[in-house]
């Protein structure tokens, strides 16, 4: 199924872990914003780190940027040390959550606990009751010939959106962010726009089978791993993509803002 191209693309930054300094933070936004600041045709989300959010919110009132948080609870208050509500996102006016990231659903170094499809699904419910567009990523770790990824996403992604209500599952944005073509400086691989596009198709295909062409059609979906400027443009077009989750080029201002001219360059 073929997506008409939509009118703005998005492009989200997760800055993961990163930067260390509040000062490093605010310099990093300021660049962005100010390099952006004539690109009508690209949505930007910059998802820092949950203590930099509104200092770096309320440095540019009125400025076109968004803001995302990387991860939520799935209750809004109560006894639940060290979480994030819903809520306390939506009182300082952020508009996006990242859900699902592999780095949240690994079990942690530490001997912390993974985060399940079943959590995920519960947070996702919770974003869009609150007002937060969650940016949901899924994804398989490795490929294998005989097509087992393709019954990973699958599975992954029917899991994943079981407690959305039907309506409201348009309204998430999925991220396809294969594990090994994160942080390509590690992988060293990156996905060819083809196998992109290929899996494109079949994300739309099983979204197509759980609730029918319009969900299909209407849900956007990125693409996120080792996003650079080398490789947006063949990625933007023939993997037919709605915009891009970036990791590492995100940290550096001119090869963000090199991906975002490039997005508003061939978005009509
Ligand atoms: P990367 O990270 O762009 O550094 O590969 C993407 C992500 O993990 O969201």
């Amino acid at each position: 199924m073929n997506k008409p191209q939509s009118h703005t693309s998005l492009l989200v930054a997760n800055w993961k872990l990163n930067p260390t300094s509040l000062k490093q933070a605010k310099a990093l936004n300021k660049k962005i914003i100010s390099d952006s600041a004539k690109l009508r045709n690209v949505a930007i989300v910059l998802c820092p780190p949950t203590i930099y959010l509104q200092p770096l919110k309320d440095s540019y009132r009125g400025m076109k940027i968004q803001y995302g948080a990387q991860n939520i609870y799935s209750a809004t208050h109560g006894a639940h040390t060290g979480e994030l509500s819903p809520t306390q996102l939506t009182d300082l006016k952020i508009n996006y959550v990242i859900l699902g990231h592999s780095e949240r659903r690994a079990p942690l170094k530490n001997g912390g606990a993974a985060e399940t499809n079943e959590i995920v699904s519960h947070r996702i419910r919770v974003a869009l009751e609150n007002s937060l567009a969650p940016i949901v990523c899924i994804g398989e770790e490795v490929r294998s010939r005989e097509g087992e990824h393709l019954h990973f996403i699958e599975e992954q992604l029917v899991q994943t959106l079981r407690h959305v209500p039907v309506t409201k599952v348009s309204e998430v944005i999925l991220a396809y962010e294969p594990l090994w073509a994160i942080g390509g400086k590690n992988t060293g691989r990156v996905i060819t726009a083809h196998d992109l596009y290929e899996m494109m198709l079949f994300i739309r295909k099983v979204l197509t089978k759980q609730y029918g062409k319009s969900v299909a059609t209407n849900t956007k979906i990125l693409y996120g791993g080792s996003v650079k400027p080398e490789n947006v443009l063949v990625l933007a077009t023939e993997g037919n993509m709605d915009g891009f989750l970036v990791g590492g080029a995100s940290l550096d201002p001119q090869s963000f803002i090199e991906i975002a001219s490039t997005l508003n360059s061939i978005t009509k």
